[in-house]
């Protein structure tokens, strides 16, 4: 018996990284996975993936910043399976910049798919939650708390998700909707990749940020995604409104 059995989980950002993986392990727990990304080939890759876990999966490919089609895809994924349990929302961009060399444009994009398609996909989902109660996982960053370097708009970003899940949580607790983010340090994924790739040369900049976590090392997504199946499951029923951290101690160090 796993311990989201039949639940019906739309991910968003799941065609990489940490959306990936945690569609996987709620995949191996048994819900039924619905992957939402930009990135056809990404999205079907991850749905074959996690179909070799036995479980049900398919995938919608769509723009978190599209309101009429994350209305469509969320009212689809409910009338398909009977309805809508969990929402974790993984997608982002990021732009590394200062505030000066950061665009209109740019700080607009950032926090257009962030923050705006955050709220967009609890919107769509929080009345279908609602019938039976549910889950939502925001991914946010430890960057949100104790800031970071040269990357202005993301940062920002992060931390209105944080702002964000934690009145929702309020607002829905009665629904029986619990709101949480989860709350990764640097983690092994192609957004950690191409966030040092703007450096000529990375490797101090690695070394550095490396030696921010305590435990020594980044995250492998995988960790994060066990942090993601917590909140997500019947194992945190008496926790909303809160931030589980699973940086390898940076905010604390
Ligand atoms: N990797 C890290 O070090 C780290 C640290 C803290 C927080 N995070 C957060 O974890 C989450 C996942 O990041 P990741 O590192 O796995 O990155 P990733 O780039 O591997 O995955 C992000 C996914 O989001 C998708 N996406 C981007 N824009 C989209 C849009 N408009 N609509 C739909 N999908 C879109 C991408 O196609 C990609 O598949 C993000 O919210 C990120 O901010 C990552």
């Amino acid at each position: 018996m796993g311990r989201l059995n039949g639940r019906v989980s739309v991910i968003t950002g799941a065609a990489s990284g940490i959306g990936r993986s945690a569609a996987l392990r709620f995949a191996e727990e048994g819900a039924i996975v619905v992957v939402v990304d930009v990135d056809e080939s990404g999205a079907a890759e991850t749905v074959t993936l996690a179909e070799r876990t036995g479980a049900t999966a398919c995938w919608f490919t769509s723009d978190v910043t599209d309101s009429a089609d994350v209305d469509r895809i969320a009212s689809e994924v409910h009338q398909r399976f009977g309805s809508l349990d969990i929402l974790m929302t993984a997608a982002a961009v990021s732009v590394g910049k200062t505030i000066p060399n950061t665009s209109p444009d740019e700080w607009d994009k950032v926090f257009e798919v962030n923050v705006k398609g955050t709220y967009l996909w609890m919107r769509a989902c929080i009345p279908f939650m609602s019938e039976n109660g549910g889950s939502i996982v925001a991914v946010a960053s430890q960057l949100a708390v104790s800031g970071g370097l040269s990357n202005a708009a993301y940062i920002a970003s992060k931390g209105a998700i944080v702002s964000l899940c934690r009145t929702a949580a309020n607002d829905h607790a009665a629904d029986g909707v619990r709101i949480n983010c989860v709350v990764p340090g640097a983690t092994q994924t192609p957004l950690l990749d191409r966030s040092f790739a703007r450096f000529d040369d990375p490797t101090p900049y690695i070394e550095r940020s490396i030696s921010r976590h305590p435990l020594g090392r980044f995250a492998r997504p995988e960790e994060v995604a066990e942090a993601a199946l917590f909140l997500a499951s019947d194992d945190a029923s008496f926790t909303t409104g809160s931030e589980l951290r699973v940086d390898g101690g940076w905010i604390g160090g």
